[in-house]
């Protein structure tokens, strides 16, 4: 989404600012910022564009001071211009921000009214002014940027400075990243640990929730309770922070968490928040208004695109045919007049999905795709391409890149039905709102980690697992069996709930786990029915749902797993989150290679 970089030194910050944010330019370049304390007071150069333009603007007007922060963006709200640059300021703070302020209009409503101004059409600015409002009422910099914080809803990285406070940086975590790098003598904050590598090996990563107060010589954390804790320092040379697990034990688990962040990223890439639309990019001659969509991948990518398949269905009323790429072609698939193919794959170069990418051009059909690696073979041949914004993914079996995929897959789906008017601009509405939910809803999932460790450790000794789902939880109960087979190696199938009766249930015995997935949605009564028919059977269910849907099957659910009531648009991104978590607590119990599981490789690029 966008890099942050925060510095209280003993040099001038500016050109280390500068310095830093080359190393975050991959989190977005629309336009770059820096604001320094100047004598006390708050000097601020910005630029649209690459870092090269606010390199100019500082070589025009340069800044002195040792305390500053900066920003590199990826525009969310507001078009890429000066004014919607961070830092955002006022007389008394400047602050830089990574993630969506979702509650920004009613907060910028409730300051407007109380006196506030705004320079920008950012949601990021209401931080800005949240804090000086605290300010104002007579409260120190902690206090102030922990009830401002306090406030916001969504998900976010901060860093912000004061003026007249030499030697406060503060910085608060919620869904996106946030290190803090310990000097000598000096004290920084980074979206990641490359951010701060030149000038110090010593980092900490901030935990969800947690606040961070610096001065040079103190970095003290509070955490979500506002009890002061520690967070452990990793040391690592630069080539190292490029590639760490953090405070996490196995990349996929780092993966897991990076969810709210990578999600949110994808989303905000073809949203625009402000007039609540999808924007895509140029489609190069992929027509939206076709009648027919092909959805092709191997393995979670093609559950990936089994999930578009009802969104698409559901949203664009467009009809869809999914398959995996290693059958499509040996089909000899036909085509309607007017189709277009879309090909999902993390790491674009899958031998099976690049040759049914290749047939689908061969046949004449329009291809998009949605891949995670820029310039890999199959984002250069497709006609036009979907980037998915998941940023490396290292552990074996896809996470984040699954989510992600999802994130553009819905806005795909939006905007084909927008193409072939299949929604009003008000349900168009509606479904950007849900989608923007996104990256918090993942947050609130992430804290059943608890809950299903527990289970987890009960899963581990099972020899066989079903996973159920109806409706759009059916491809994701094939995603969940997945997950948990590849890294735990037991034995796990995926059915649509529905399908049980007519052959799987002779497998169910006394205390053979089920794993249901059902949110208390329109599809919920018929899904419990299927419950009550296993649990019949002696089957040992665990379900994942809402409250209301615990509340309408505690009696026959051996274990709940809580997830956020969402919107049911973005439930399988929602419910992604305990899948994965399942899975891998459930291997870390077994004890398995969790990142490089065996007979496994990253990218698979023979057929
Ligand atoms: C499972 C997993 C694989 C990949 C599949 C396709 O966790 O990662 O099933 O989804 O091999 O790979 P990509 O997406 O690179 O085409």
């Amino acid at each position: 989404m966008c890099g942050i970089i925060g510095i209280l030194g003993s040099a001038p910050a500016a050109p280390r600012l500068v310095q830093a944010l080359k190393r975050l330019e991959y989190r977005g370049y629309d336009s770059a910022g820096v604001a320094t304390l100047e004598g006390g007071r708050i000097e601020r150069r910005r630029a649209p564009g690459k870092l090269a333009n606010l390199e100019l603007e500082l070589a025009g007007a340069p800044l002195s001071g040792v305390s500053g922060i900066g920003h590199t963006r990826w525009a969310t709200h507001g078009a890429p211009t000066t004014a919607n640059a961070h830092p955002h300021a006022t007389d008394k703070v400047a602050i830089v921000h990574n993630g969506i302020i979702e509650n920004f209009r009613s907060l910028r409503e409730g300051l407007a009214k109380a006196g506030h101004e705004f320079a920008s059409e950012t949601d990021s600015e209401v931080i800005a002014h949240l804090i000086t409002d605290g300010l104002d009422n007579g409260l120190t910099p902690e206090q102030a940027a922990i009830a401002a914080v306090r406030r916001l809803e969504g998900a976010f990285g901060i860093a912000c400075l004061f003026a007249g406070e030499e030697d406060v940086l503060i910085g608060a975590r919620k869904g996106s990243p946030l290190a803090v790098g310990i000097g000598d003598g000096e004290m920084f904050l980074g979206s990641d640990a490359i951010a701060v590598s030149p000038f110090t090996t010593r980092v900490m990563f901030l935990e969800e929730g947690d606040i961070a107060i610096l001065s040079r010589a103190r970095a003290k954390i509070l955490d979500a309770n506002g009890q002061v804790v520690t967070r452990q320092i990793h040391v690592f040379s630069g080539a190292a922070a490029a590639v760490e697990k953090g405070n996490h034990r196995h990349f996929m688990q780092k993966e897991i968490y990076e969810q709210p962040e990578t999600s949110g990223r994808t989303i905000t890439r073809y949203v625009n928040a402000f007039d609540e639309r999808v924007e895509m990019p140029d489609l190069d001659g992929v027509d939206l208004a076709a009648d027919n969509a092909i959805v092709i991948g191997c393995g979670t990518a093609h559950y990936a695109g089994r999930v578009a398949e009802y969104w698409l269905e559901q949203v664009a009323g467009i009809a869809v045919e999914t398959d995996i790429a290693s059958e499509f072609r040996y089909r000899k698939p036909a085509f309607g007049r007017k189709s277009f193919a879309v090909f999902v794959s993390q790491s674009g170069e899958t031998a099976d999905t690049l040759a049914a990418l290749r047939y689908c051009k061969d046949q004449g059909v329009k291809t998009l795709a949605v891949v995670n690696v820029p310039e890999s073979t199959i984002w250069r041949e497709a006609d036009a391409r979907l980037p998915t914004l998941a940023g490396p993914e290292i552990g074996v079996a896809s996470t984040k890149a699954f989510t992600a995929q999802l994130s553009a897959l819905a806005a795909l789906a939006i905007a084909t039905g927008r193409a072939r008017g299949a929604i009003s601009s008000q349900e168009e509405g509606r479904l950007v709102r849900a989608l923007m939910e996104t990256p918090r809803m993942i947050a609130q999932a992430l804290d059943s980690e608890p809950k299903i460790e527990a289970i987890a450790h009960e899963l581990s000794q099972a020899r066989d697992v079903l996973y159920l789902g109806r409706g759009v939880h059916y491809p994701l109960a094939l995603e969940g069996a997945l997950k948990l087979k590849e890294i735990s190696y037991i034995h796990a199938e995926g059915y649509a709930a529905g399908e049980l009766k007519h052959g799987p249930i002779a497998l169910i015995d006394e205390g053979t786990p089920v794993v249901v997935l059902a949110p208390h949605d329109s599809l919920f009564e018929k899904t419990l029915s299927n419950m009550q028919e296993v649990a019949a059977r002696g089957a040992k269910l665990i379900l994942i749902t809402d409250s209301a849907g615990a509340a309408a099957a505690s009696d026959i659910a051996k274990h709940l797993i809580l997830a956020p009531a969402c919107d049911p648009f973005i439930a399988p991104l929602v419910y992604s989150v305990p899948i994965q978590l399942l899975a891998y607590l459930t291997a870390v119990h077994k004890g398995t290679d969790v990142d490089q599981p065996r007979n496994l490789a990253k990218s698979v690029t023979v057929e």
